[in-house]
């Protein structure tokens, strides 16, 4: 198991973006040491500049190239669309040995993005962990969080699917769930991230149908998980 938050950074590729910003806000609130992931190091100095700025200096958030944050991290969080999932792990694969990968990626393909279009691995996070390999324990979380209120101080009306190649990989994204606020579920296996990814396109159509930008789901008539 990992250590406490004050010790361990998390490396957010795609952390320039929407929703990798706002975990990134989220976790460096806890107290974890943040890294955001960028091709361009510029972008990721600014993002970082701005979430400092939104916690008033009091985190260390860090912006760098992708490749440099996931070298660095003990965890690492990719953020990037679908389009640019694949060319992303293979660019940091090699610094992943021993490290919990969490994807965060919908495999959204415009312009259907209301429609549930797997690919062949069965899910973007089975496509991750044939890219990775077994030098990583892979979860997949957070792809039906809109990314509308993590920036803020507002609940998020939204739980949290964790699906993953090991039950202590999940407990450990568990942790990272709870530490951005929302409540996480241990949802099995990594193949059951087809499920999870799959109810963002439902999400998605929900929107578009009723008028919304961010429907979410709760798991029902379960006591909540309690953190120990
Ligand atoms: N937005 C949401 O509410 C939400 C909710 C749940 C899950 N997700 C999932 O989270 C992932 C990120 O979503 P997002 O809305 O945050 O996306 P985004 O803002 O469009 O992009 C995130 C970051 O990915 C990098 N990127 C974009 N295009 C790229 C490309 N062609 N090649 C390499 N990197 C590229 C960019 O970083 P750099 O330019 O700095 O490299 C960008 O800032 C997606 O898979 C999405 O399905 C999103």
């Amino acid at each position: 198991m990992l250590n406490g938050p004050l010790l361990l950074t998390i490396a957010v590729l795609g952390g320039t973006g929407k929703e990798g910003k706002g975990l990134a806000y989220r976790w460096a609130r806890a107290g974890y040491r943040v890294l955001i992931g960028s091709r361009s190091s510029e972008k990721a100095v600014t993002a970082a500049s701005e979430i400092m700025q939104l916690l008033e200096g009091s985190s260390s958030v860090v912006g760098t190239t992708n490749l440099n944050a996931a070298q660095q991290a003990d965890i690492v969080v990719v953020a990037v669309p679908y389009s640019a999932h694949r060319d992303t792990l293979e660019s940091i694969k090699t610094a992943l040995k021993g490290k919990l990968l969490v994807d965060v990626t919908v495999p959204l393909i415009p312009p259907k993005v209301s429609k549930v279009q797997m690919p062949p691995a069965g899910s973007a996070a089975q496509e991750a962990q044939e890219i990775v390999g077994a030098d990583a324990e892979v979860v997949a979380a957070f792809q039906n969080v809109s990314y509308e209120y993590l920036l803020g101080e507002e609940e998020v009306d939204c739980d949290v699917l964790v699906t993953g190649t090991s039950k202590k990989a999940r407990a450990e994204a568990l942790t990272l769930v709870e530490a951005t606020g929302l409540t996480g579920w241990d949802a099995g296996p990594i193949e059951n991230s087809v499920v999870v990814e799959g109810l963002t396109s439902v999400l998605i159509n929900i929107n578009k149908q009723y008028g919304s930008t961010h429907a979410g789901i709760r798991i029902t008539n379960v006591p909540k998980p309690s953190a120990d």
